[in-house]
């Protein structure tokens, strides 16, 4: 049961277009479940809404401006975790996690992710309208395991 609970919760990803086909593919390889994908600018004012948490941070008008600076491909995944992503500051990522290999700075760190499922949740609900996810029984899940 719990692990079933585990398998099933989400997790929502954003990143730049640089390397687009390699971190979809490391969290493919992972077993996690694309559920829903699309490319946009998001406004300044959309940033504010997706750092809300984040308002009262020093670093908050910066961080919401990268955000809005160029397209990102905002994900929606089944299945929950952090340890592919790396820690938030790029010095500190261990080798082998996307922030490890692929970023540099903190603030321009490539990639985020939803800090738990709740926030996942919330997350997804802001960058995807309920249609735009689909759910589906992958061909690994049915001939493979
Ligand atoms: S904290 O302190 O625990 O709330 O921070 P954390 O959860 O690790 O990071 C939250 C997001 O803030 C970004 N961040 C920064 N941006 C610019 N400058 C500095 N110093 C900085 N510190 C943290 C961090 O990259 C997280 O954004 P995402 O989009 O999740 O990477």
């Amino acid at each position: 049961e719990e692990a079933h609970a585990a398998e099933n919760e989400r997790t929502f990803i954003a990143i730049k277009p640089d390397r687009i086909a390699e971190i979809i593919s490391r969290f493919e390889r992972k077993g996690f479940k694309l559920v829903a994908i699309k490319i946009m600018v998001p406004s300044k004012e959309f940033a504010q809404k997706h750092y809300h948490d984040l308002k009262d941070r020093p670093f908050f008008n910066g961080l919401c401006g990268f955000l809005s600076s160029g397209p990102v491909i905002a994900m929606g995944f089944i299945k929950y975790g952090r340890k592919l992503i790396g820690a938030t500051d790029p010095q500190r990522s261990e080798p082998g996690t996307i922030r490890g290999d692929l970023a540099v700075v903190v603030g321009r760190n490539i990639i985020h992710g939803s800090d738990g499922p709740e926030t996942a949740k919330d997350e997804i609900n802001l960058w995807f309208k309920p249609q735009e996810l689909v759910n589906y029984r992958s061909n690994a899940e049915k001939w493979i395991y």
